[in-house]
C-alpha cells in the first residue's frame, strides 16, 4: 500500500510501523484515512513527538469509534475524563500488564483497539512489546487450525480485576475490585472485521479454560498456544519516550510491558475503542 499523506516505515516483519509526518491533536480527512489504512495493513502503529491534551487524544480515538469506558479503571473521572486508563508504575508500584493479553476480553464485545501515549517515561526500560495474532494461527499447520476453528474459549476476570488484592494493588491507578467475576465467551480463532484475516484469540490473563474440554486438556491446549504465540517471529518492540503514542489493533494483537526497569518512573494514559462482538 502506498501512502501520499503520510510516512508508513515497518519496525519488524509480522507488525508494527512507524507514522511520521502526522500531528494526531490536528488531523485532516485524507491524512486520517491512510492512518486508518495503515493500521488495518500494520496492526500496531507508533508516532512519536504528540504532544496532543487529554481532550485531542479522546477526539483522535472517536474517530475510529465510541470510547470505552473501564468497568474497573478510572482514574481520572473526576478530572472528567472517565474513558481514560492510567498505567504508572515505580519503585514502590510494580508494573501492570507484564504477562501477554489482548485488552478487555471478559466483555462480550472486547475493544477493537487501545490508543497509549507516554506522559512519562523511564530513561530505560519498560518497552511495550506487541505480537501479531495473525502470524501466530497461519504459523500452525492445517490440522491445528481446523482443530482450533472448532472451539470456543471462556474469558474472566478471576485472575485479575476480581483477585482479593486486587484493589490495593492498584490504588495508586484508581483500580476498583470486581465484586463478581465477569465471563464472556469468544471462538478461540475470530476472524477479523475488516480484514477478513483469521487471528489466534486466547491470552494468559483473561482466558479460563476451553469450553466442552476436560480442565486437563484445556490447561495442555491453551499453554501450548501461549508459548507458540510469544515466539519472537511473531512480534515487535517499541522503546517509549515522552509524548510517544502506539495504537493497535486489539482483535489481531496481543501486548505485555517488558518489566525490566522496576524503579524508574514511568507513566502511560490510554483511551480504548469500542469493538464488535468476534465471530
Ligand atoms: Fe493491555
Amino acid at each position: 500500500m502506498s501512502y501520499q499523506h503520510i510516512t508508513v516505515s515497518p519496525v519488524a516483519g509480522a507488525l508494527g510501523a512507524e507514522v511520521s509526518g502526522v500531528d494526531l491533536g490536528n488531523l485532516d480527512e485524507a491524512t486520517f484515512a491512510e492512518v486508518q489504512a495503515a493500521f488495518l495493513e500494520h496492526q500496531v502503529l507508533f508516532f512519536r513527538d504528540q504532544e496532543i491534551t487529554r481532550t485531542q487524544h479522546k477526539v483522535f480515538g472517536q474517530r475510529f469509534g465510541d470510547l470505552h469506558v473501564h468497568p474497573f479503571l478510572q482514574p481520572l473521572k473526576a478530572e472528567g475524563h472517565p474513558e481514560f486508563v492510567v498505567l504508572e508504575s515505580d519503585a514502590e508500584h510494580p508494573f501492570v500488564a507484564d504477562a501477554w493479553h489482548s485488552d478487555v476480553t471478559f466483555e462480550d464485545e472486547p475493544p477493537l483497539g487501545s490508543i497509549l501515549r507516554c506522559v512519562a517515561a523511564p530513561q530505560f526500560g519498560g518497552d511495550t512489546m506487541w505480537a501479531s495474532m495473525y502470524a501466530a494461527y497461519e504459523a500452525l499447520s492445517d490440522h491445528m487450525q481446523r482443530i482450533l476453528s472448532s472451539l470456543t474459549a471462556v474469558h474472566d476476570t478471576s485472575r485479575t480485576f476480581s483477585r482479593a488484592n486486587y484493589e490495593k494493588s492498584t490504588e495508586h491507578i484508581g483500580g476498583k475490585r470486581a465484586e463478581r467475576v465477569v465471563t464472556a465467551e469468544h471462538p478461540v480463532v475470530r476472524t477479523h472485521p475488516q480484514t477478513g484475516r483469521k487471528a489466534l484469540f486466547v491470552n494468559s490473563t483473561f482466558t479460563q479454560s476451553i469450553k466442552g474440554m476436560k480442565p486437563a486438556e484445556s490447561a495442555a491446549l491453551l499453554n501450548f498456544l501461549y508459548a507458540h504465540l510469544q515466539s519472537p517471529d511473531f512480534t515487535c518492540r517499541f522503546q517509549w519516550r515522552k509524548n510517544s503514542m502506539a495504537m493497535w489493533d486489539n482483535r489481531c494483537t496481543q501486548h505485555r510491558v517488558v518489566a525490566d526497569n522496576l524503579t524508574m518512573y514511568r507513566r502511560m494514559e490510554r483511551v480504548t475503542v469500542m469493538g464488535d462482538k468476534p465471530f
